[in-house]
């Protein structure tokens, strides 16, 4: 029995469309609102103190109180609260943080266009492929490849690279010229006694495939997470990127990184592609950007494509792409002195010197009878529920995921079920000791859930 409704959650229900939440059930169970964070935990209204094992939306690495980013803003908002990159304008804090931003990615880069969400950065990023081709006299060269279970955002495009069912039904997505190569989950997709390399290559031939009957002139780009975040966590075989780059820069196909999630020092790395071992053409990054403080995406391209758009743009006219709050000042201040922190924390090193701690748990609990795949990297984590261990999953699958989640919850911690994969993203600036408050409610939450799915016919 649900309680009845208080006074906010039933101003909540009567106000607010929830994205990625069912309506319907949340007008039954009310919405938890959150207060005040300070460090790893966010407070609800009772005051009730949770650890954000998600860092919000995989985004708040630095956790949820920070006095420098407040000031950081302060001073912006005081001095330019306002102002835009269109015409030939500019202000010095995106010209800092594109020189800073430019300095830290691989690949490269020569040019930074910014945004404020993470689906803008990859729809500007399709643009910036099809444009590019357009300027090379290769109109027809303009199918994106993303992968089933990635994720990319949800506008138009950006929303139909993404892989997942969700995104797609009823809203009449995907749109054409967007294609899903496999999901590189050796444990699922694996062969019997299938090494990892051996499952990359074969990932890699199956690339190949795709491109060679799609016909390799119709194929701009290839678009990944170096780790699949919402996907459900999906860390790639040992080999998969180095594989699939020799294939796309065989095809003079662009190699986008999509590192929303992983930029910034979530891996280990400055980035992602640096721990999976690739170079990119082009990459997006948002979230950790401003640890999530406020809204800000940026997209950074190599000096091949920003000279041939460049030059391109300027036979046309003018460049005719831009959003109205693309490189917000108040943004990009907080963005600087966000890469301050990480660069005198060193928040990469310190990920690396956590990551084993967080390592250990996540393997312990990985021999919980619940539990069909541990995974980890750096300070990115999930548990696959699974019976018996099997790839397969659940019967009814997307029950058992959430039902951890609000276990977790009842114990203190705010985890993400996505589907049967229960993941974990917490604040980057975690110590050894939050890490073992983290998990120390897994265990009976695990056991609790185990017994509930056996009540309810989930296991035998
Ligand atoms: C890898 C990745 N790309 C893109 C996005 C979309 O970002 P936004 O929600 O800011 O549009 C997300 C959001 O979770 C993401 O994880």
């Amino acid at each position: 029995m649900n309680q009845p409704l208080s006074n906010s959650q039933t101003r909540d229900a009567e106000a607010l469309l929830h994205t990625y939440a069912n309506p319907v059930a949340l007008r039954r169970t009310g919405v938890q609102t959150i207060e005040r964070g300070e460090g790893i935990r966010v407070f609800d209204q009772t005051g009730r103190p949770f650890i954000e094992a998600m860092s919000g939306l995989w985004c708040a690495g630095l956790g949820f109180g920070n006095a420098e980013l407040a000031e950081a803003a302060r001073i912006q908002m005081d001095r330019l609260p306002y102002y835009h990159l269109f015409g030939g304008k500019s202000h010095e804090p995106a010209v800092e943080l594109a020189e800073r931003v430019k300095a830290l990615a691989p690949g490269r880069m020569s040019r930074v266009i910014f945004q404020s969400s993470g689906s803008e950065a990859n729809e500007t990023q399709v643009k910036l492929a099809w444009y590019y081709n357009n300027a090379r006299g290769r109109p027809e060269k303009k199918k994106i490849i993303s992968r089933v279970r990635g994720y990319h955002g949800v506008t138009i495009v950006a929303g139909s690279m993404t892989g997942l069912p969700y995104n797609h039904r009823d809203f009449d997505l995907p749109v054409d010229r967007i294609l899903h190569a496999d999901t590189p989950h050796h444990w699922k997709g694996a062969e019997p006694g299938e090494s990892e390399p051996d499952y990359a290559a074969r990932l890699a031939r199956s690339l190949e495939d795709l491109i060679q009957r799609e016909g390799p002139d119709t194929v701009a780009a290839f678009i990944a997470e170096p780790v699949m975040g919402a996907g459900g966590v999906i860390i790639p075989p040992e080999g998969y990127f180095p594989a699939i780059a020799e294939v796309c820069r065989r095809h003079d196909i662009l190699m986008i990184a999509d590192e929303v999630i992983c930029g910034f020092g979530r891996t280990g790395q400055w980035f992602g592609s640096q721990t999976l071992g690739y170079e990119p053409d082009t990459i997006s990054m948002a979230k950790q950007l401003t640890g999530g403080f406020l809204p800000l995406s940026a997209v950074a391209v190599n000096g091949d494509i920003a000279e041939t758009v460049e030059n391109h743009a300027s036979a046309i006219g003018t460049f005719g792409h831009g959003f109205t709050y693309g490189g917000h000042p108040v943004a990009a201040a907080v963005g600087i002195r966000a890469l301050d922190i990480y660069e005198r924390e060193d928040i990469p090193a310190h990920v690396r010197a956590v990551a084993p701690r967080f390592a250990a748990h996540v393997d312990r609990l990985a021999a919980h009878l619940l539990v069909g795949e541990g995974r980890r990297l750096g300070l990115l984590g999930a548990f696959e529920l699974a019976p018996d261990r099997s790839p397969e999953g659940f019967a009814t699958p997307g029950k058992v995921g959430p039902k951890l989640q609000d276990e977790l919850l009842a114990r203190g911690v705010i985890a993400r079920a996505l589907g049967d994969t229960l993941a974990l993203c917490p604040p980057m600036i975690i110590t050894d000791g939050e890490i073992d408050e983290l998990f120390a409610p897994f265990e009976a939450a695990l056991d609790a859930t185990h017994a509930w799915a056996k009540t309810e016919g989930h296991l035998p």
